[in-house]
């Protein structure tokens, strides 16, 4: 009987890839992921606390300077602001929440690193095209900052070699370039210089096919493991904590 099935499971696989289906209905293949990762993505929210942390879910209103509220809740919940930290960002735009943190630390020795094309996004997403949120370097206070200009792709194995990150006793790596192939790009990048206590940040996390899918790819495949610590906008911006 089980050979009979496999025997069946195999002529079914044969057949479909003949008449290849994706070749006329392969325009539904974003929807049909897009439902999977929703499933995936309330499966995932509905595990997570929300009792002694900040999370405001569920909030009716989608408010974008809510994440300062959250940046401040880290800043102060992991005590930051004094201690010498790596702050890694990917999609630094116009300089936003670079900004925020390279004003909230204070260590003389902390050192910021920005990541972005500045031709802006080297892909479409949703509603905005490819080439959107194109900016030039955006004006910082002090000198502890660098700016790495191009694809992550193309930047980040000689960033990792020229930049000792790995003895840095404290990282913030804020994830904020909106894109499924930029997030895991970066996260699969970054695994092997990620230890424990490293704080976390996604900008866009709810949108199902690609933060969070990213996430979700990047989880199901390293043996790392990431503590939700704070969420704002229902999940839209969130914070984690790498434990053992
Ligand atoms: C939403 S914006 C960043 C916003 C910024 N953090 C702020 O607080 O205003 C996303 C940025 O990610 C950048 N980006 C996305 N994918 C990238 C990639 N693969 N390489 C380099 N930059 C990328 C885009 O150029 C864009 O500037």
């Amino acid at each position: 009987m089980k050979h009979f099935k496999h025997r069946l499971i195999y002529l079914i696989k044969g057949f479909l890839i003949l008449i290849r289906p994706g070749v006329y209905l392969g325009f539904l293949s974003n929807i049909v992921l897009f439902k999977a990762n929703l499933l995936r993505m309330t499966k995932w929210t509905a595990a997570q606390k929300k009792d002694g942390i900040l999370n405001d879910f569920p909030s009716l209103i989608r408010n974008y300077d809510k994440r300062i509220e959250l940046y401040d809740y880290i800043l102060k919940r992991e005590n930051l602001e004094h201690v010498k930290i790596d702050y890694l960002e990917f999609g630094v735009a116009a300089g936003g929440s670079f900004r925020y943190w390279n004003n909230a630390n204070k260590h003389p020795e902390s050192r910021f690193y920005g990541f972005d094309t500045f031709e802006g996004l080297p892909e479409d997403w949703g509603a905005f095209k490819k080439g959107d949120m194109s900016y030039n370097f955006p004006v910082v206070e002090g000198t502890r900052h660098e700016f790495v200009k191009g694809l992550f792709q193309e930047t980040m194995n000689g960033f990792l070699q020229s930049h000792d990150i790995k003895s840095s006793s404290k990282r913030i790596i804020h994830l904020d370039a909106d894109l499924f192939s930029s997030t895991l790009f970066v996260l699969t990048s970054l695994a092997n210089f990620m230890k424990e206590g490293d704080i976390v940040l996604f900008d866009e996390f709810n949108v199902p096919n690609h933060e969070f899918m990213a996430f979700k790819c990047f989880t199901d495949s390293y043996y790392i493991k990431f503590e939700l610590i704070g969420a704002v906008n229902n999940y839209y911006q969130v914070a984690f904590k790498i434990v053992k």
